[in-house]
């Protein structure tokens, strides 16, 4: 019976929050200001004992048009990421002409909601500006160089003292744990993943820095290849300061040995994410797929929560209607924990249960800026 009952609460306690608007007015928290008067069943507020940020990736066109995705993202989230919107192609879209309004705009409502932002992403093969993709295979490696430290630079500058983690590098790795061949390893070599870390820290020297990739919540090529890697910047002393574990599941395949594989991260003295969390299924939707996708949702959760430097879970958008994956895997979809209706399914309320009978993990401290 006591299972039944945080969920039933829930239920309860989200019908209080969507009915209750978000305030504008609220004063605006600094980045790494807590606390919040959310109803006690909500995510962020139940995972708010132990310290864990529980976050959303954030379609700001929903944001500003549709009141009922406003409200659950300021009632249910203690961080946001901008989908898409700090992308390279949506801040610079024409050479030398920056573009912020949008993310901006996501960074004001974080405030007033007293969340925490995640960067994402400066430096990616996907989602360059068109004139930057046409122009770079002419360019010489210096030319190159210089555009992204500007752009690393200029971009961390904007949000400076506004950010909790930046993405810095984002998917650098093929699966088979090679490095991926893009624009900048070919024109710059491996060299510019360290030179990332170094700009990004030099323009904000409190954000928390961040490796991002997905695929590598399995222990394997990719994931050995990525350990490898930070280990051997932080022995340089490259200002890295964690790694983003994106989490994009699907029930065809098993689910990943993610504790132990985030836990040896963490032991070198690295903090680490869950950035991107969804678990898709095929459509229609059996109860088979369903409880496959509560189990993912409960394990990923409950993977994070037993690590102490595991100081954020983040679903990649949290309604089936605005997640990215039917755009992109034809016939598979319902992959967050609201359904096109916003109405919470049972991987909302396995979230809400893994929190509520997890107060009991190990406090996290790593919610403030610092290294090491
Ligand atoms: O903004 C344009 C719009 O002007 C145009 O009319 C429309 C037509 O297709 O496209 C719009 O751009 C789309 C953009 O999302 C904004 O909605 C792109 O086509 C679409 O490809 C893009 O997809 C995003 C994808 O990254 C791009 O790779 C998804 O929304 C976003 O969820 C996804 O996020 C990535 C993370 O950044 C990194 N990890 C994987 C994750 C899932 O792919």
């Amino acid at each position: 019976m006591a299972l039944h009952r945080p969920l039933l609460a829930g239920v309860l306690g989200l019908c209080a929050v969507l009915a209750t608007p978000v305030s504008a007015t609220a004063a605006p928290a600094s980045p790494h200001a807590g606390g919040s008067s959310h109803h006690a069943d909500s995510l962020r507020s139940l995972a708010a004992p132990i310290g864990l940020r529980i976050g959303t990736a954030v379609n700001t066109d929903q944001l500003a048009s549709n009141a009922t995705y406003r409200n659950i993202t300021a009632s249910q989230f203690s961080t946001v990421t901008p989908e898409n919107v700090m992308k390279w192609e949506v801040v610079e879209p024409t050479r030398g002409t920056y573009d912020w309004a949008a993310a901006d705009r996501l960074v004001a409502f974080a405030q007033a909601n007293h969340q925490l932002v995640r960067g994402h992403t400066l430096v990616w093969h996907s989602q360059l500006p068109s004139w930057l993709t046409a122009a770079a295979p002419q360019m010489s490696p210096d030319e190159l160089r210089a555009i992204l430290r500007q752009h690393v630079i200029d971009q961390v500058t904007h949000f400076k003292g506004q950010i909790w983690q930046w993405d810095v590098v984002n998917e650098a790795f093929n699966d088979d744990g090679t490095l991926r061949d893009s624009i900048w390893l070919q024109k710059l070599g491996p060299g510019y993943i360290a030179d990332a870390f170094r700009w990004a820290h030099q323009a904000d020297p409190k954000a928390k820095l961040f490796y991002n990739d997905y695929n590598i919540e399995y222990t394997g090529p990719k994931s050995n290849a990525v350990y490898a890697l930070v280990k051997s910047l932080k022995a340089q002393g490259v200002p890295i300061d964690g790694v983003g574990f994106q989490t994009h599941l699907d029930t065809q395949y098993p689910l990943p040995d993610l504790q132990s594989n985030l836990q040896r991260f963490a032991d070198l003295r690295l903090d680490v994410a869950e950035t991107e969390v969804d678990v898709r299924t095929t459509l229609p939707v059996t109860a088979t797929e369903q409880s496959a996708q509560v189990a993912g949702y409960t394990q990923t959760l409950q993977a994070c929560m037993a690590v102490k430097r595991c100081i954020s879970y983040t679903v990649w958008g949290f309604d089936d209607g605005n997640s990215w994956v039917p755009g992109v895997f034809a016939g598979e979809g319902a992959a967050t924990v609201y359904d096109e209706k916003f109405q919470p399914k049972a991987q909302y309320y396995a979230l809400q249960q893994a929190l509520e009978l997890g107060k009991g993990a190990p406090h996290r401290t790593g919610i403030g800026a610092g290294r090491g």
